[in-house]
């Protein structure tokens, strides 16, 4: 599709995940990113030679109060998303925050009602739930093709290297496997099978004083549980698996951007022609992907293969280039709420083990 104006972009931060979301963002034709910002000219200079980004700045504050940007993304370590967020809102610029959202539920509030307040766009950028095989999934889900009552399985850990100094293991930095790699799996769940009722947790704290392994089991009013887990030192399968009476489906790994899934829909004599319907579908697919099989060597015979173009991130930027270009203030597949409630649930995790970041200290979580 053909715009008379593109969407401007600018990004704060210049780490990982800011130089693997400029790269998805060159697919977007509707995009452009304008502006980087770091806290060092050399450190914007370098980023913006790498990406082609045409202006630079050195303080969030600064690209925020450049008017021809449209949107910013938000791209730093989770203890400074807050005040970038409400600074980026002040200027009244559109949001797009890393997950975590912000530290806690308290945080994401108080960015929420000032979204909210000023009338600007805002989104958690939750990557996972806009890729397309994840969003077929929910399809599945939803049109109950598994049954009902089931039972969600889904891990992601990170072998990160242990320094007591970067972000992973600091305290100040956010540090723990909960809120960096655990916030997949909960999304996970809500995106699934929506806010829990009731949650168990174990979380172990390490040296420097961070989570870094944890367990949680959800359980929801209409009966289906999930099982969720994460770690920072573990060499994770990152997959999801969801069985139900009718159905059971596994998502290959890395669950937060994943191509492939295999599904068995059970089917007897009794079975609906809702269920034999979805299962026809479903083969369909499944033969579709096997005339791709060459792509792929690791795929089995009764997997589905779809295909994500890129790295991926592309996905949620399209989201949020879709909802300005239509005048939406938030998005209906990665809601404000939903992320709130996501965050309260991380808080109620922490409360459990007495688990509280500095900042917190005080106040304790969402208190
Ligand atoms: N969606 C995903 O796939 C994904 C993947 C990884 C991480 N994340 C999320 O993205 C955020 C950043 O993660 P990352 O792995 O990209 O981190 P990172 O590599 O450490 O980069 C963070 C960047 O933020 C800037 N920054 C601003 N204030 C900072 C501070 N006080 N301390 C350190 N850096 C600061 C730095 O850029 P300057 O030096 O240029 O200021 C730094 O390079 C986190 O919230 C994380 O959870 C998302």
């Amino acid at each position: 599709m053909k715009y008379s104006k593109p969407i401007h972009w600018g990004i704060v931060g210049t780490g990982m995940v800011a130089n693997h979301f400029a790269n998805g963002l060159r697919l977007l034709p509707g995009s452009q990113l304008l502006a980087i910002s770091s806290r060092q000219e050399s450190t914007a200079k370098i980023f913006a030679s790498q990406h082609d980004v045409p202006r630079t700045f050195v303080g969030h504050q600064s690209l925020a109060s450049d008017p021809d940007i449209d949107v910013v993304y938000i791209g730093t370590p989770h203890p400074t998303h807050k005040q970038i967020a409400l600074d980026c809102i002040e200027a009244g610029k559109a949001i797009l925050i890393e997950k975590p959202f912000a530290l806690n539920e308290q945080e994401a509030q108080i960015i929420v009602n000032k979204a909210r307040e000023k009338g600007v766009f805002c989104m958690e950028a939750m990557w996972m739930r806009f890729i397309p095989l994840i969003q077929r999934v929910k399809n599945i889900v939803t049109e109950d093709a598994l049954g009902e009552n089931l039972l969600l399985n889904a891990t992601l850990g990170f072998r990160s290297p242990f320094s007591s100094e970067n972000r992973f293991f600091n305290l100040k930095l956010g540090g723990g496997a909960l809120l960096d790699a655990g916030v997949y799996p909960i999304n996970l769940a809500f995106w699934l099978l929506g806010k829990p009722n009731t949650i168990k947790s174990y979380l172990k704290i390490g040296q420097t004083g961070v989570d870094e392994l944890g367990a949680f089991i959800f359980g929801y009013q209409n009966g289906s549980l999930a099982v969720l887990s994460t770690g920072n030192r573990i060499f994770s399968f990152n997959q999801a698996s969801i069985q139900g009476e009718k159905g059971r489906l596994q998502i290959y790994e890395p669950i937060y951007s994943p191509t492939r899934m295999k599904i068995d829909i059970f089917q007897d004599s009794k079975s609906s022609s809702k269920v034999r319907q979805i299962a026809s579908q479903l083969e369909w697919l499944r033969k579709m992907s096997r005339r791709v099989r060459t792509l792929t060597s690791r795929l089995q015979n009764s997997d589905i293969y779809m295909p994500i173009t890129g790295n991926g991130y592309q996905y949620e930027a399209e989201e949020v280039e879709h909802c300005i270009r239509n005048g939406q203030l938030e998005s209906n597949i990665m809601p404000l709420n939903e992320t709130l409630d996501v965050l309260s649930v991380m808080d109620e995790i922490r409360k459990q083990w007495d688990f509280f970041y500095p900042v917190e200290k005080q106040s304790k979580v969402g208190g």
